[in-house]
């Protein structure tokens, strides 16, 4: 027998198999029960969802010689001749391809004919936005005054492209995406009916990809029934060529801790291993979701993903999930969606290139993990004016240690603003100065020692070594009245490096 696709071997026959549409489903069947049916019903929403099968079900039950409580009892002779589609009374058309005047103008002249076999002539119309103008014009004739023994059905995923002569003169129905759980149900009964297993996890990951289509869910299903008997979430990874999933959490650790260059490199890594871009950036909000769920109910079934929630914050994971979901739905119709992906991770790393109230907020923050980070690595280390992190990967505000909070008399975050203003107003007169200034931020103040840091190490390490800093000593040096000494201060990734590699040359401060 020739290999039949699961999602079509499982088309649901009855108004109970249908899952996750029980509002619509209930009511069509009470109408067929009490006789009280429309003669003309319009179902829409997204794809695959169960429009056309609810059609059929529907046709088929109008027509049942025996139905039973408003379903068909799918072993009479209309039954097994719908369930073939030979039921001579139930006519589907597809608008896609029979979208002429011509073809409205022949229902038109055939629906005058009774039905030969059963209690109505019903018309399914799949794709009916497809239909050109002039065919739905002569088809709203028809379902103007359609005799009694008609029903038409139609369906469409494009409610906005059909005209709303057709919509008033229609009882619709909204079909809505199907819920994880529902798909994840349907799922089962398939997997006993062709004996086979799998774990809840894997069907959970199936439901999730399919985002709401139980056509796409079973289509995936399909896949990974040829490759196992029993499906795990490793049979759903390769069927759907996922991304190690540790190197997913990798690049979520990297991204909390603004390391542009971690990020970027497990992020080619992961494409390079051959996951599509559209493949991995769902994969990638997929995690950031669950953080978002484990930072808003404290669940703790996974404790990565519970440390970096912490880590993260949930105003972060917000943002996160904004920008990237953004992007996904770029992504669909861009010609080089690895190019929108790359971006969106630019921007999640580097807020300084936004200019809303939110980015300006996670400047601070990422400006307050990094000196925090670097006041924890050793005395003096940390400028005075970092304050404390907001969460630490535990989620507990951590304290800075004491020596740090010596550090500085007097110097609080608003005198070193003040401060490093007037020092950049002076220095932008002077053309040696001037370009230099705008990435540096004066991070303390010891009595004439100022403390200097970027993000930018190697432009730290280039001005350290050129003229800039005398000339920069000499300008402070005239506002503070005194002589003035610069010191650099490099981010804390920079000092791990400089640690790992030269340790004769461990210079930050002090
Ligand atoms: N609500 C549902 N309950 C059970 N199975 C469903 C449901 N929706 C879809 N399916 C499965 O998906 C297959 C396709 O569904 P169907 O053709 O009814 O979707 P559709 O909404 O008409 O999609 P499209 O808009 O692409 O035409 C069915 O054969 C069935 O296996
Ligand atoms: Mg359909
Ligand atoms: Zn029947």
């Amino acid at each position: 027998m020739a290999y039949k696709a699961l999602y079509r071997e499982f088309r649901p026959r009855r108004f109970a198999d249908l899952k996750g549409q029980d509002a619509i489903a209930s009511v069509l069947q009470s109408q067929v029960k009490s006789g009280e049916v429309s003669h003309a019903y319009l179902f829409s929403g997204p794809r695959g969802t169960g429009k056309t099968s609810t059609a059929k079900i529907l046709a088929c039950a109008l027509n049942c010689l025996n139905p039973q409580d408003g379903e068909p009892c799918l072993e009479c002779e209309n039954c097994k001749q719908a369930l073939q589609d030979s039921m001579i009374d139930i006519v589907e058309m597809d608008a896609a391809s029979n979208n002429s005047v011509d073809n409205a103008r022949d229902i038109r002249d055939k629906v005058k004919l009774l039905p030969a076999k059963g209690k109505y002539k019903v018309y399914i119309i799949d794709e009916v936005h497809m239909l050109s103008d002039s065919a739905f014009n002569a088809l709203l004739k028809t379902l103007e005054e359609p005799p009694g023994h008609v029903v038409f059905i139609l369906a469409t995923t494009e409610l906005n492209a059909l005209p709303k002569t057709v919509l008033s003169r229609c009882q619709r129905f909204d079909f809505r995406h199907i819920d994880e759980r529902a798909m994840v149900k349907r799922m089962r009964e398939v997997l006993d009916a062709i004996s086979k297993t799998a774990d809840e996890e894997a069907l959970l990951e199936i439901a999730g990809a399919a985002e709401g289509g139980l056509r796409d869910a079973l289509t995936i299903l399909d896949k990974c029934c040829s490759l196992a008997e029993h499906i795990t979430l490793d049979t759903v990874s390769e069927v759907l060529n996922f991304a190690d999933q540790s190197l997913v959490t990798g690049f979520l650790q990297a991204l909390g801790d603004y390391d542009e260059k971690t990020a970027l490199v497990s992020l080619s890594q992961m494409l390079d291993s051959g996951t599509e871009p559209d493949v991995l950036v769902s994969q990638i909000l997929d995690t950031i979701r669950q953080m978002l769920y484990i930072a808003v109910t404290g669940d703790s079934r996974s404790e990565t993903l519970q440390q970096l929630a912490g880590h993260w914050g949930k105003k972060n994971i917000v943002r996160a999930l904004d920008i990237l979901a953004a992007a996904q739905n770029k992504m669909k119709y861009a010609a080089r969606p690895q190019i929108l992906l790359e971006t969106a991770v630019m921007r999640l790393l580097l807020p300084e290139s936004e200019t809303d109230v939110g980015a300006l907020e996670l400047r601070i923050e990422k400006l307050e993990k990094k000196l925090a980070l670097a006041a924890l690595q050793g005395p003096g280390s940390a400028p005075a004016a970092a304050p404390a992190p907001i969460e630490n990967p535990a989620g507990k505000p951590k304290k800075r240690p004491a020596e740090v909070k010596e550090a500085a008399p007097g110097a609080d975050s608003a005198d070193l603003e003040a401060l490093w203003d007037k020092i950049k107003k002076a220095g932008s007169a002077e053309p040696a100065v001037k370009p230099f200034l705008h990435e540096l931020v004066l991070a303390k103040q010891e009595g004439m020692r100022l403390f200097l840091t970027s993000q930018n190490a190697s432009k730290l390490r280039m001005l350290k070594q050129s003229s800039f800093k005398g000339e920069l000593e000499r300008i402070a040096g005239e506002i503070l009245g005194g002589s003035v000494v610069f010191e650099f201060v490099f981010p804390e990734e920079e000092q791990q490096r400089m640690q790992l590699y030269d340790r004769e040359n461990i210079d930050i401060i002090d």
